[in-house]
Parts: structure tokens; sequence; C-alpha cells
């Protein structure tokens, strides 16, 4: 039995859900009118421009539809309706990589979003509708290029500026993409980098919808530029108005696209709602995070990511709370850097990965201790589980025993928080997502719907629709199907299965035990073994490859790769090694890399062909082989591999 802690009773008092009492009475009104219970929320804080008919469309299930025919702006929600009274208030607090701080006011950000509007609307000719890629640093501009998006209606792709020109261009062209938003670099680690040359290699094949690059100054360095294609952000954005009237935008109008990665070699197109989708932005972060006036809030994620989308842009500008935005690495000039970082920003919840805690530990074990954090108040963990050891440091010494830790269980494609504990009410286990948010149907159950007993392993589902769930992906609804609702049925009716596997103890707490399907989790970002065979598979030498994941001290998981050479003996593995990651870095980007590989003679098969996974992934783990190999199509092979992988 683990420890259990109770939420500090000083901080319970004023939380915005502040018992158990309190959050059993919001999910069994769910439970009892679920459309009623949604339309309190969605009438309290959305601001209509026009009503709604319906709180949910049910008739075209899986395509679900939410608050149908209602009318609004999603950067009104951000930014106009907070004018008349934070006008003055920081909305972003940006600091560089080099220590440069720079505070924007919701007034500011009024003015540089609807600038940024009118240059796509009146230069590029960007409508309701459009497509637009993102391939920004984490500089306050990306998110007036969201924002701006929001505003005339386009939808926003962001691909992740770790990602390489070749998967860049896969989204661009996947999305018919009509302007890509670019820098020409920024800074990590005291020193530039660059973006501006990935886009152009992306452009250089294919991306032919793209009509402008609109290239924004960071650092500064000399890169390439193309008058027919590139214009300058900073030589145009002066001359545009700071007016732009909102464009009206209905409720199911999708809002962004964001590729994540499936078990087949494409990455999918996560289609999000615009209605839906702020909806449960705020609503998650005003209750997860329990937000209360003049917080300063930071999440260190990536705006190419989802946590990013949600809990650095629309969910704290959608409440109204001061949003803290990083271009830098938190070990950077050394391992005191975020807790510097929340000291001088006088920071109340910092959200970070288990990757990133553990990598900070590891470093700087009482780092934490010479700085001031008695700010802080909730601290989370995003992405990834997050084992005991490192949710006890978080707890005991970047918390000081005092701050609740919301272990928020979510994915891409649910927009929002799904599982977490609530602050000011959950007894916490620690590494244990605990229950369902209010509102959240999420069960715990087999293929035909029955509940897995306790203790068991079974599928992680959220068997009721929820505003902010993914509606499409972009251009291929049969694959929507084929992978949210096939695999789980509820009453005979499919429900949502995401991908997940999960255990619920005798007091009810869900507690996710990892992916079911053939997706790895480094450093909290979903990689397909599918993808990276796709490109290993193109290395000339190599004849067959089966990618798995391995538990890895600070990633979480690494990516570990069986490989089977056309000729035998013909190279090291350290060539063969390099010669995959230098094309997983030219197709994929730096975060697909190989940790390890194994040169085999073959890989486990059954008759039929079907390689077994689960065996590589036992081996590659140094685990017992429990499985069954008799129906191997060579049962020798699995003590083949286990002697390579053990000598190795
Ligand atoms: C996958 C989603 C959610 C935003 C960042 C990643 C895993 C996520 C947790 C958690 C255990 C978690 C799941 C999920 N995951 N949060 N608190 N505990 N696992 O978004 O790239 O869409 O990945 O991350 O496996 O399916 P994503």
């Amino acid at each position: 039995m683990s420890k259990i802690y109770y939420p500090n009773a000083e901080f319970s008092k004023d939380a915005s859900i502040p018992s158990m009492e309190a959050y059993w009475k919001l999910q069994n009104r769910a439970l009892e009118d679920y459309e009623g219970y949604w339309k309190s929320f969605a009438d309290e804080k959305i601001d209509w421009l026009a009503p709604y008919d319906e709180v949910l469309d049910e008739s075209d299930a899986p395509f679900y539809k939410w608050f149908t025919n209602g009318k609004l702006n999603v950067s009104n929600q951000c930014i106009d309706r907070h004018l008349a009274t934070k006008a003055n208030q920081d909305a972003i607090v940006f600091e560089g990589d080099r220590g440069d701080v720079e505070h924007i006011t919701y007034a500011q950000l009024s003015t540089r979003v609807n600038k940024m509007a009118n240059l796509l609307k009146n230069e590029f000719n960007v409508k309701k509708g459009d497509r637009v890629v993102l391939y920004m640093p984490m500089i306050p501009e990306a998110t007036y290029a969201m924002l701006a998006c929001t505003r005339i209606g386009a939808i926003h792709s962001i691909v992740f500026g770790g990602f390489s020109a070749d998967a860049l261009r896969d989204r661009i062209d996947d999305a018919k993409a009509k302007v890509v938003i670019t820098a020409d670099g920024a800074f990590r680690k005291g020193k530039p980098y660059m973006l501006k040359n990935v886009v152009d290699d992306a452009l250089k094949e294919g991306g032919e919808s793209v009509e402008a690059v609109l290239v924004v100054k960071r650092n500064n360095e000399p890169i390439e530029w193309n008058d027919s294609i590139d214009y300058s952000y900073n030589d145009m954005i002066d001359a545009q108005s700071d007016e732009c009237p909102f464009e009206i935008m209905d409720s199911e109008d999708p809002m962004f696209l964001l590729y994540t990665s499936g078990s087949t070699g494409k990455p999918k197109g996560v289609q999000h709602s615009t209605a839906g989708y702020i909806l449960w932005a705020q609503m998650t972060m005003e209750w997860v995070f329990d937000l209360r006036d003049n917080d300063v809030f930071w999440c260190t994620a990536d705006i190419g990511w989802i946590t990013g989308h949600t809990y650095i842009v629309y969910g704290p500008l959608s409440a109204g709370t001061t949003t803290v935005m990083f271009e830098g690495v938190p070990t950077y000039p050394d391992a005191g850097r975020a807790w510097k970082m929340i000291e001088d920003h006088k920071i109340t919840q910092f959200y970070t990965a288990p990757t990133a805690i553990r990598l900070l530990h590891k470093m700087g074990e009482d780092e934490p201790n010479k700085y001031d954090l008695t700010t802080l108040r909730v601290l989370g963990t995003v992405g990834e589980p997050i084992d005991p050891p490192a949710w006890k440091w978080y707890y005991e010494v970047v918390g000081n025993s005092k701050c609740a830790i919301v272990d928020t269980y979510w994915q891409t494609e649910t927009g929002g928080h799904m599982i977490s504990p609530l602050p000011g009410a959950t007894p916490i286990k620690p590494a244990c997502a605990t229950f369902a948010l209010p509102g959240i149907v999420a069960e715990v159950i087999e293929e035909d719907g029955t509940p897995t007993p306790v203790g068991e392993k079974g599928f992680m589902c959220i068997t009721k629709p929820w505003p902010s769930m993914i509606r499409n992906i972009w251009g291929d609804p049969e694959r929507f199907k084929t992978s949210y609702f096939s695999e789980c049925k509820k009453d005979g009716k499919p429900v949502y299965f995401t991908g997940d596997g999960a255990m619920i103890d005798e007091d009810g707490y869900i507690t996710i035990t990892g992916r079911t399907d053939d997706v790895i989790n480094v450093s909290g970002h979903r990689i397909g073994t599918a993808e990276i065979e796709a490109v290993i598979k193109h290395v000339d030498t190599i004849a067959v490859s089966a990618v798995v994941g391995k538990p890895h001290e600070i990633k979480g998981e690494g990516i570990f790769a069986y490989i089977v050479l056309k000729e035998e003996g013909s190279y090291s593995p350290d060539e063969i090694k390099s010669e995959i990651n230098k094309l997983l870095k030219k197709e994929i980007g730096a975060i697909a890399l190989c940790d390890e590989i194994a040169i085999v003679p073959d890989v486990p098969k059954t008759r039929s062909g079907k390689i077994m996974r689960r065996i590589l992934r036992s081996i590659a783990k140094g685990e017992e082989i429990t499985q069954d190999t008799s129906t191997l199509e060579d049962p020798t092979i699995v003590q083949t591999i286990e002697k390579i992988v053990k000598e190795a």
C-alpha cells in the first residue's frame, strides 16, 4: 500500500473544488443530466455571439457535434473579453534563453494579435478555413500567430521545431497549407539555432500549396531569402492596423490540426473544433491548477505539442491568467534555471514532464533549496507515467511537502485533461492519475464493455463523448473510426479507446499502465514504431527491422531496434546504428533517434508472418519470456536473440 497524501487544508479552504464531496456532487450531476451539466458550463464560460441549438448531437456518431450552430470566436475568448478588466495585467511573461525578459499585457497582446491577423488577411489573403503551418521557436510571436489564426478563422497546424524538413513537408502537404510562419531561428543553451533553412529544405520538393513564408526575426543570423515566397514579419507588421474584427465562427468549425503518431507509418492530423475545445481548456485550467487572481502559471512544454496549445496558450489566456513562455531549456546555464525562474517571476503553478523532473533531480538534487519557491501552490506532471522516486523528490524538495501534485493524464486527441487529481480535493496516491475529472466518464473496461476487475489491466476508454474530443483525422474519416472507435464497445455502441492500458484499484483510483499499441513514449512524446521502421527500411543493407520501447532512466522510454541485415556479418552494429540515426534525423528529427540496436539473424514471427513484438519488448527489457513461443515459425530464434542482446 502506498502512502496517501491528503490535500493541504489551508489550501483546500479556498480551492475551486475544495473536497471530494464537491467533486462527487459535480460528477453525479454530470452522470444524471449529462447535457444539462455541459450546458451550464458552456453558458457560464463562453461569450456566445449567437446561441447554440443542441448541446450534443449524436446522430452521426462517432462524429459527435457539440453546441450545434453556436457562434463564438476563440481570440475573443482569450483576449477581447478580458480587456475591460485586465488590459494592464500581464498576459504573457516571456523569458528568453539568454535571460532576456518581456512582459506582454492583455492590451499589448490584443494589438499584436490584431496586427498579425490583418497581416495574414490583407497581405496573404488568408481566409476562414485556410490552413496555416507554424514552424516556430518558443517566442511570443508564436502565440500571436496562433491567436491571429483563430481571429480570422484560419486553421493552424503547428509542427514542433525539432521535426526535420521531411516531416515538416509531409505535414504541410497533408494539410495543404497556404502560409507557413517561421523564424530565422532562436537561441538554445546560449547559442543560435536555425529554423528557416528547414522550411527552405521542406519546400524544395513538395509544398506546392504554400503561397508565402512569413519569417519572424529572432536570432538575426543570416538566412537565405527567396523574394518570390519569403516575407519579413518585422518589415510588414508596423503598417498593419491594430483593429481586425474577429470572424464569427461556428462551434464545430475546425480550430486547429495537430499531427501525432499512430500505429501506422503516417502521422495523423488530429482535428479539434472551436467551442468544445476552448470550453474544456478553460475549465481544466481553472480546476486542475486551481487558478486564482494574480496567478503566474508556467507550463514548460513546447507549443508544438498539445500541452503547449492547451496549457501555455488557450487554457491560461481563456481563463485570463498570466502565462509564462520560455525559449530555453531548464538545465542551462545550470540545473537551477527553472527554480530561478520560479523565484524571479513568482510562479504559482509549475507544469512539466516526468523526463524533466528526472533530469533536474539527477543534475541537482538540492538545487531547488537555493531558491525561494514559496509562491508555488500546484505542481503538475504530464505526458508519461511518473515513477515514485521522481514523484517524491518533486513533492518534498520542489514543493516543500506543501504543494499538491497533479499527475494529469490526457492526449493530443482529448484536447485537455481527462484524469487528474484536483489539488484541493483529491487524496493523492503517488504516481497515480486518480479520478476522471467532473464530466468525464473514463472507464477501464474489456473489449465488450464489462468493467475490468480491480487490479487487472484493461482498456482505458472514455465512454461518453466530451466537448474537447478529437473530431476527425484530417482528410481521413475512416482512419478516425478505426483508430479510436473500433477496439471497445459498451452496450453494443463503439466507445473511444485511448490506446492506453490502465488499472483500477480497490478505492477506484486509476493508474495508467502505458500504451497497448505500437506507440513509444520518448520523453513524453509519442512516436510510432511503424514510422521509425518505415525510415529504417530505406537503409540499403537492412532487410527487416522491428522497433520497440525500452525503459530509459531519464527519457522514460528509449528506442530499441532489432535489425536483420541483408548480408550477415557485413557491418558492425555501430556503423549500422549511425547509418540509421542519420536517416531518422533527416526524415523525422532528433526525437526519433535509436538508443540501442541489436543485429539479429531473424525476428520472431508467427507462421503467418506477423512479428511478435511482445517477445522483442520482453527481451529488450531483459525480462523472462513468459509468452508461448510454440506458435512461432522458428521458436529457437528467441534464445538466439536473447543471447545477442545479453552479450551486447
Ligand atoms: C500519451 C499521449 C498529454 C499531453 C502530452 C502527451 C501518455 C500522457 C500521462 C500520464 C501516464 C501519460 C499516454 C497517452 N500519457 N499523460 N499522466 N501518465 N501516461 O500527449 O503525445 O498525445 O501522448 O501519453 O500514453 O496516450 P500525446
